[in-house]
């Protein structure tokens, strides 16, 4: 390899599987970058040391995964998002000083603002489910489009009230008890709980009460269609998928390492999609 080849990795445990390897693949490509993305599987005990050392080990950057976004954050000098959400996923290298930010808002909203552009001059409350680090991210990214109440359900109703503590009043916590009253004419209901996923419980909802242009988002991309998202196109709401968020998130971090800001496509879209099963 050239030795002014910028590269960067993701950082995870396992990471083998990671798709973001052919994501930021294809925009290297695409924009003619000289740079590389590889994966580096990195056992928790060695995860300081790596990331300490990051330009030796060859990169300007790195997203982080599971399970080290936690200590990504205490090892950076994080940005007001990461602090807020209280991980970071995307680091870089700024004038030797390693800093981070959480791409997932940008995953969130931008999936978001592609399927119903305007949708936060509309909307002006919603329905999250889920207050797990996916579930921060979404309400953050909520919270910052100007929403005035984001009910937040969880089935651990403690960790919806830490939201609430740490997000102020505009978090309203609730219970799973309350879901059908809560959904009744509501505009906007994101699932950021790994119900729907392949293995996992479906996520049981009547979506007859939600208003005739709700929106339904959903985190989970494995199906991209969960039985979430295949009742709310039944009905003719706007949906976006988890993958949708997995490409919106890659965004913030390809133009901290490579210097340009890459395109979400269709192309890009269907590429990603092709090895992943389309419904359970
Ligand atoms: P992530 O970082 O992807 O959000 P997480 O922090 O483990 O992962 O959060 C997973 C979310 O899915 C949580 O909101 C979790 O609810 P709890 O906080 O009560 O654990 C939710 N979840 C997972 N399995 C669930 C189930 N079987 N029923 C209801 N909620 C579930």
């Amino acid at each position: 390899m050239n030795p002014s080849t910028r590269a960067a990795c993701v950082i995870g445990y396992p990471a083998k599987h990671s798709r973001s390897p052919k994501l930021h693949g294809h925009w290297l490509e695409r924009y003619g970058v000289d740079g590389d993305y590889r994966i580096e599987e990195i056992e928790p005990e060695h995860f300081q040391a790596f990331l300490l050392n990051l330009s030796q080990h060859g990169y300007v950057g790195a997203n982080v995964t599971m399970p080290h976004k936690d200590a990504a954050l205490k090892l950076s000098e994080p940005d007001e998002r990461a602090l807020g959400i209280g991980a970071a996923n995307t680091l870089w290298l700024d004038k030797g000083n390693l800093r981070s930010t959480n791409t997932d808002v940008d995953g969130f909203v931008g999936a978001l603002d592609s399927a119903a552009p305007g949708w936060h001059d509309r909307i002006t409350s919603a329905v999250v489910l889920g207050a797990g680090g996916a579930g921060r991210a979404v309400v953050y990214g909520l919270l910052e489009r100007g929403l005035t109440a984001v009910h937040v359900v969880n089935r651990t109703y403690t960790k919806a009230t830490a939201l609430r503590e740490a997000y102020g009043s505009s978090v309203e916590p609730a219970h799973w008890e309350d879901l059908p009253k809560l959904l009744e004419g509501a505009s906007l209901l994101a699932n950021a709980t790994s119900l729907g996923m392949d293995g996992q419980p479906t996520l049981g909802i009547d979506l007859s009460t939600l208003a005739a242009d709700a929106i339904v988002s959903d985190i989970v991309y494995v199906p991209l269609k969960t039985p979430l998202l295949a009742a709310a196109e039944e009905r003719g709401f706007t949906t976006t998928n988890g993958l949708e968020m997995l490409l919106h998130q890659a965004v913030g971090g390809f133009k901290l390492w490579f210097g340009v800001r890459p395109e979400v496509t269709r192309e890009l879209y269907e590429l990603m999609a092709a090895d992943i099963p389309a419904t359970s």
